[in-house]
């Protein structure tokens, strides 16, 4: 008999690379999906089959967070051994904007998923997206041990949830897990966060599709991570004979403008910096390919925006892996230079451009075996749709 896994969010980035891995391990895996009049499992198409298919693995339900109901459905009827749960509002500066919804689906809606698991009686597994957002302003390094301070609607959501989990882990002796993860990237990507919003932007602007780049603050420093081996963490935790929590990240932190500099020297564009604060600009200081002819030296292409600006910014994110080293033996195998070149890959490749190249290669040598690298495929098939 194969496992049967439960996954809410399973149509986001890090949704898509766990499905990928539970099905290349035998897997029955069913997710959530919400409603919308747009199609949003782009990120799943090209491994989901029609359900009458012989042989077929994944499921999709219809349901929300918010729906208590359709929770203790799907719980009592699929009766899932593990249940990954990934689904939130997931966007810190977003959370800002809608707090009341976002208390909603982030925090109350693992609430409702573990309320669904006790009242039905089904022993599943419980792993809950924790993230290093709900350290806030505890200077890093940060680990297990690190008192919560967050700074954002959306990390008290997840401080709400994080307790909630090691309440029922405690109370009611669930196997319950917080994967208390870092930022973690790839080229599936949401296109609002920075990583993709400036990879996505370089590719727009060597296309000739896009001028200049707004941003907020470029000073924000974070532990960026390759999403595809976060995903084998989560089923990793969920595999040990005793429940627990763990950090997870590379243990290096980078700033934004890091980040902007080795995606712009990547594709043989040297940026100046001129002025201060919001009058901080991000100048071609040279060009050394023939990359992009629509660009010359001087054009000014970053500049910032206030409006990208947090009420309260997280200012440094740095993990402590030690436990996650030590007691499930893992560490990171992407370094930050590559995780830039891979990014920058599929999205040249995405718009049509002939990648540099290095992190299309990196990214087959890694070894995910359980996907096919080609991160753009699913932006073909909606474009198919
Ligand atoms: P993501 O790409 O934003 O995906 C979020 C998922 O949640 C999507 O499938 C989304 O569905 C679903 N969702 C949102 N609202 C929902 C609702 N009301 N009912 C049901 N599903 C809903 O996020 P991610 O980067 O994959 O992250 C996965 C989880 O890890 C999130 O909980 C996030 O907060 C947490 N986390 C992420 C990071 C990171 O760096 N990526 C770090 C730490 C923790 P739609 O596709 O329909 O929008
Ligand atoms: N999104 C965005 N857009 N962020 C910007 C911009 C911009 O134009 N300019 C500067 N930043 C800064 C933000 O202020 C923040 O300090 C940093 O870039 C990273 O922002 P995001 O990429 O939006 O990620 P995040 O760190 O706020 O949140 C992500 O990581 C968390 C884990 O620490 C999300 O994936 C969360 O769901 C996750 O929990």
């Amino acid at each position: 008999m194969s496992k049967k896994a439960l996954v809410t969010g399973i149509t986001g980035q890090d949704g898509s690379y766990l499905t990928e891995l539970l099905l290349s391990k035998g897997y029955e895996v069913h997710g959530l999906i919400r409603r919308a009049s747009t199609f949003n499992t782009g990120r799943i198409d090209h491994i989901y089959t029609d359900p009458h298919m012989p042989g077929t693995r994944l499921f999709l339900h219809n349901g929300d967070l918010s729906d208590s109901g359709q929770l203790v459905n799907l719980v009592y009827n699929i009766r899932p051994d593990e249940i990954y749960h990934l689904g939130a509002q997931s966007h810190v500066r977003v959370s800002f904007d809608m707090p009341e919804y976002t208390g909603d689906i982030t925090a109350l809606g693992t609430t409702r998923l573990l309320e669904a698991i006790r009242r039905s009686g089904i022993k599943s597994r419980f792993y809950q997206a924790s993230s290093s957002e709900m350290f806030g302003a505890a200077p890093p390094p940060q680990d297990e041990n690190t008192a919560f301070c967050p700074r954002s609607p959306y990390a008290a959501a997840k401080v709400y949830a994080y307790w909630m989990v090691v309440n029922y882990r405690e109370g009611y002796k669930m196997f319950a897990c917080n994967g208390v993860l870092f930022n973690h990237e790839s080229p599936r990507r949401g296109e609002t966060f920075v990583t993709r919003k400036i990879t996505r932007a370089i590719a727009n602007i060597l296309k000739g599709k896009q001028r200049k780049l707004y941003l907020g603050n470029i000073n924000a420093k974070r532990d960026w991570g390759f999403a595809p081996e976060y995903v084998e963490m989560m089923w990793l935790m969920l595999q040990q004979d005793e429940p627990d929590d763990y950090a997870v990240g590379t243990g290096e932190s980078r700033s934004v403008k890091d980040f902007l500099e080795k995606v712009f020297n990547y594709v043989g564009i040297e940026i100046e910096w001129r002025g201060e604060g919001i009058d901080r600009k991000g100048i071609v200081r040279s060009l050394s390919s023939a990359l992009n002819p629509a660009l010359k030296v001087g054009d000014v292409i970053i500049e910032i925006d206030p409006r990208y600006f947090r009420p309260t910014e997280v200012d440094f994110l740095q993990a402590d892996i030690s436990k996650a080293r030590q007691k499930l033996g893992w560490a990171p195998r992407t370094t930050f230079d590559e995780l830039v070149k891979i990014m920058v890959d599929y999205d040249m490749k995405l718009i049509g451009l002939d990648p540099v190249g290095e992190g299309i290669k990196i990214c087959e040598k890694k070894g995910f075996s359980y996907t096919n690298h080609d991160f753009s495929l699913y932006e073909k098939i909606r474009e198919r749709c």
